[in-house]
C-alpha cells in the first residue's frame, strides 16, 4: 500500500427530516448566501424548508446556478456575497451547485486579481475560503464530502477541475427522500457517475490495498444490484435511494483512494466531451470508459481479472476473455440503466475526437493514467474504440 495522509472534515448529517438541523448547524450569528440551480429546489419545497430551518437568521438567495457552472454565473454569485456581506454560504442542490458553492466560496476572499487564475492553478492558489454547508438533492458526485469542483468558463470552451482543502463543506445534509423528484435521467446518471468514480480508484494495478479494494468493490456490487431498481420502481423506495446517496458519497470522500493508485483519464476526456458538445457528465463517463479499459487491458490486466471475478462473478475462460467479459458486463450496466456507451449514438464522429484531442492538449491533460504514460494519441484512440 502506498503512503497517505487521511482527513475528511466534513460533518454528515442523514436520513429523514435532516432540513431541520441546519438550525443547530449554521452558526446563529451567520449572514448566510442561499445558492441553488435552476428551479428544482424551489418547485419541490427543499428551498422554503431550509429557509424555515434558518429561522431567524438573515439569509438571501442566489438562484441560477446552471449544469456544469460557469465561471461566469460564479463571478455574479461573488458581487452578491460582497455586496451583501455574507460570511456563510449554503449550497442547495447537487454537484453543480455544490462545485459553484466550493469555488464561490475561495473567490470571494481570493487576493489575487483575477480569480480564474484558481482555475489555471487547480485550486493551489487557495488560501483561505468562505465557511459553507451543503444540502445535497442530487446523489452522484460526492462533491458532499470532499474538496474538489470542476468549473467551466464558457468563452474559451474549458471544463477544469480544482481542489483546495480549504474547500471541504462543514456539513452536508444528505436526506435521500430528497431524491424522490428525480427524472429517471438524473438518477441512472448519478449511479454512473458514482460507479465510474469508484473504478477509477479501483481499477489500476495492485498495491495490495485490501481494505480499499473490498470498499470499492462492495460501492461496486451496491450500484449494480440497485441501479436497475432504481428506474423500475413506481414508488420510490427510501432504503435503495439511501443506499444510493450513501454509496455515491463513499465512491468519492477520499476513503477509498487513500493508499492506492488513481487513473482519472475518463473524467478528465470526459470533461472535454461535455465542454464541447455539452453531454451531461455522466454519459460522457459511459462513453469514455470501456473503451478505455480495452485499450489499457494490458496494463490493467491483474485488476481487471479481480474485478470481473469479485463485482461480475466471472471466474472462467483465458485471461483475454475473462477481462473481455468484464468491460462487456460494464457497457452492458450503462447501457441497461439507459445510458448509451457509443459516441455515435450522439451523432459523433471523427471530426469530434480531433477536437477533444486538441482541447485535451490545449489543458495540458498530456500524461494521464496512474502511470502518467497516457498520452493525447493513446486518448484518440480510447476515442476512435467509442465511435
Ligand atoms: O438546476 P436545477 O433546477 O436545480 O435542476 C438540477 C439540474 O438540472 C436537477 N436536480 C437536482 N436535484 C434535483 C433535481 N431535479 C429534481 N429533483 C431534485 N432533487 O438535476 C440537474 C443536474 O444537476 P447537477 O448538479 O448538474 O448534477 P450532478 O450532481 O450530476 O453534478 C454534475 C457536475 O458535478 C461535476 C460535474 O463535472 C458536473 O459539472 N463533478 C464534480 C465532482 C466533484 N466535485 O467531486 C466530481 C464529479 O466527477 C463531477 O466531475
Ligand atoms: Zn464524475
Amino acid at each position: 500500500m502506498q503512503n497517505f495522509d487521511f482527513h475528511n472534515p466534513t460533518r454528515i448529517v442523514f436520513g429523514k427530516n435532516r432540513i431541520a438541523d441546519l438550525n443547530k448547524l449554521v452558526p446563529a450569528d451567520a449572514k448566510v448566501l442561499i445558492l441553488v440551480g435552476g428551479s428544482s429546489a424551489e418547485k419541490t419545497g427543499t428551498l422554503a424548508e431550509v429557509r424555515q430551518a434558518l429561522g431567524g437568521r438573515t439569509h438571501a438567495t442566489f438562484s441560477g446556478i446552471e449544469p456544469n457552472p460557469s465561471y461566469e454565473t460564479a463571478m455574479q454569485a461573488v458581487q452578491q456575497v460582497r455586496d451583501g456581506g455574507h460570511d456563510f454560504l449554503l449550497a442547495v442542490g447537487g454537484g453543480s451547485v455544490i462545485d459553484a458553492v466550493k469555488f464561490i466560496a475561495a473567490a470571494a476572499l481570493f487576493e489575487g486579481d483575477d480569480a480564474w487564475h484558481i482555475m489555471e492553478k487547480g485550486g493551489r492558489n487557495i488560501t483561505q475560503a468562505l465557511p459553507f454547508g451543503t444540502v445535497l438533492t442530487l446523489p452522484a458526485t460526492g462533491s458532499e464530502m470532499n474538496n474538489g469542483g470542476v468549473i467551466t468558463r464558457r468563452d474559451i470552451g474549458a471544463k477544469l477541475p480544482f481542489s483546495s482543502r480549504y474547500c471541504y463543506p462543514l456539513f452536508s445534509v444528505l436526506d435521500p427522500t430528497k431524491t424522490y423528484t428525480l427524472p429517471p435521467q438524473q438518477l441512472a446518471n448519478g449511479v454512473v457517475d458514482a460507479f465510474v468514480h469508484t473504478v477509477e480508484q479501483y481499477l489500476t494495478y495492485p498495491v495490495d490495498g485490501r481494505v480499499q479494494d473490498r470498499f470499492a468493490e462492495g460501492i461496486l456490487q451496491t450500484l449494480v444490484e440497485i441501479g436497475p431498481r432504481l428506474l423500475t420502481a413506481t414508488e420510490p423506495d427510501y432504503d435503495d435511494r439511501a443506499n444510493l446517496v450513501w454509496a455515491a458519497t463513499m465512491a468519492l470522500n477520499g476513503l477509498i483512494g487513500a493508499g492506492v493508485p488513481q487513473d482519472w483519464s475518463t473524467h478528465m476526456i470526459g470533461h472535454e466531451l461535455t465542454a464541447l458538445y455539452g453531454i451531461d457528465h455522466a454519459r460522457t463517463l459511459a462513453l469514455v470508459l470501456p473503451a478505455l479499459l480495452h485499450e489499457r487491458r494490458a496494463q490493467k490486466q491483474a485488476k481487471l481479472l479481480q474485478y470481473g471475478e469479485r463485482v461480475w462473478g466471472i471466474t472462467s475462460g483465458s485471461n483475454e476473455e475473462r477481462m473481455d467479459a468484464a468491460i462487456a458486463h460494464t457497457r452492458s450496466f450503462f447501457e441497461a440503466m439507459g445510458i448509451p456507451t457509443r459516441l455515435s449514438d450522439y451523432g459523433l464522429g471523427a471530426d469530434a475526437i480531433d477536437s477533444v484531442i486538441h482541447q485535451l492538449q490545449a489543458h495540458g491533460m498530456t500524461q494521464l493514467s496512474e502511470h502518467r504514460d497516457l498520452t493525447p494519441a493513446i486518448s484518440r484512440k480510447v476515442l476512435e474504440g467509442a465511435l
